[in-house]
């Protein structure tokens, strides 16, 4: 499989949530991520007017749009064409004459005639074959003195222990029937999690199927930092048990100190193994979701495997706001367990998702959810 036609494919396909039905970014967005940027660069909001800023990686083009609304002038790219096109859409929409979008792939250097202020990454660096080359390529974009942004994955949450049962469950070619299975699952959307960022449509393909899902830790990403002659500007945060909250995304800014100097012996160039962990429920749920994912394997039925992970996104959903790790994993353990001694129809959590999907193609029924109504 060409895993990076698959990544650009998957994301031109994925309508973001704040682009179904409008082009209007929400103001709560705009104002979030301005104050985000402001941090993470740490500089003032002012202090963005007139900066040479490279937005990465950059989706349907929102964070481009806010970087441009704070009067940088903002050069956009992405590997996914459709996504290009969806960020010359939002530029119309605003009237801005200060951004532009481009297709570029990551793995290799970006072209431009000048080096940037700042380098923004935001949520997507983690979604690439080999994150540190990607990391190198950023920076050598940025001029020295030059301030990047990364927003990564933080290892260790409850959200990618269930993203590792999944991905080692589902097969890419399984995207389409696990899209069509949300409405069983889901027949009401997600708003009623009421966590609209975490538990959404985008996350289920984001945290299931993008082919390359690498989680990464801050000590990880500062060393490989300062190997890279680069030095922190925010500081890394207290983060004690983590295993009960449901995400929280790796977040820090940098200064290039001097000229790039790669490297080929940085850590963040493969996923964390989230099923390894000192902690004893976190352990359990391991050894029980190998088991599982073995039978899972052996049966190799598509609608039951993408239930099943839909039914481990339910969980996740249903406890997204809750902290208690050891709560989260006793019930993840018994639809493990669930998994282990119902038969293959009746695995997934709450319905009996496969067979209703065969009862609904066979019937040719019309699906439960209104258009739309699966992405909140
Ligand atoms: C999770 S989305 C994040 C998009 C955006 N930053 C946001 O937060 O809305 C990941 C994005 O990374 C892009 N991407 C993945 N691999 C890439 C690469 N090698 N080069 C450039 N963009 C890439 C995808 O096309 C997709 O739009």
């Amino acid at each position: 499989m060409d895993k990076l036609k698959y990544t650009s494919d998957l994301y031109g396909k994925c309508v973001f949530k704040h682009a179904v039905d409008r082009l209007e970014l929400p103001q709560g967005f705009i104002a979030y991520h301005k104050k985000n940027f402001s941090k993470y660069f740490n500089l003032s909001q002012d202090e963005f007017k007139g900066l040479n800023v490279l937005e990465t990686g950059a989706g349907c083009g929102r964070h481009a749009i806010v970087l441009a609304l704070m009067g940088a002038r903002v050069v956009a790219a992405d590997l996914s064409p459709e996504n290009v096109e969806r960020g010359k859409q939002l530029k119309k929409h605003y009237k801005l004459t200060n951004v532009e979008f481009h297709q570029h792939n990551f793995m290799a250097p970006f072209k431009s005639e000048i080096k940037f202020d700042l380098v923004s990454a935001h949520n997507w660096v983690q979604h690439t074959e080999n994150p540190a080359l990607v990391i190198q390529n950023l920076l050598s974009s940025l001029k020295k003195d030059g301030r990047i942004y990364l927003s990564l994955y933080l290892a260790g949450t409850f959200r990618f222990f269930i993203a590792q049962i999944a991905r080692e469950i589902l097969k890419p070619e399984w995207y389409d029937l696990a899209i069509d299975l949300v409405k069983f699952h889901f027949p009401t959307g997600f708003r009623s999690f009421n966590n609209p960022d975490d538990i959404c449509m985008e996350i289920i393909f984001d945290d299931f199927f993008v082919p390359y899902c690498n989680t990464v830790t801050y000590d990880i990403v500062i060393r490989d930092a300062e190997q890279l002659n680069c030095k922190p500007i925010t500081a890394k945060p207290q983060l004690n048990d983590i295993n009960g909250v449901d995400s929280i995304y790796l977040r820090m800014g940098f200064v290039k100190c001097g000229d790039l100097i790669r490297s080929n012996s940085l850590q963040f160039t493969r996923p964390i193994d989230e099923f390894e962990s000192s902690i004893d429920h976190v352990r359990e749920s391991s050894a029980l979701a190998k088991k599982v994912i073995a039978r899972l394997r052996e049966l190799n039925d598509p609608a039951v495997s993408c239930s099943f992970c839909l039914g481990l996104f339910r969980l996740r959903a249903e406890t997204s706001r809750d902290m208690d790790g050891s709560k989260k994993h006793k019930l993840l353990q018994s639809y493990l367990n669930g998994a282990l001694t119902n038969s293959p129809q009746s695995i997934s959590y709450q319905y009996d998702t496969a067979s209703l999907w065969d009862a609904a193609h066979k019937n040719n029924t019309e699906s439960p959810a209104p258009p739309g109504a699966i992405y909140y």
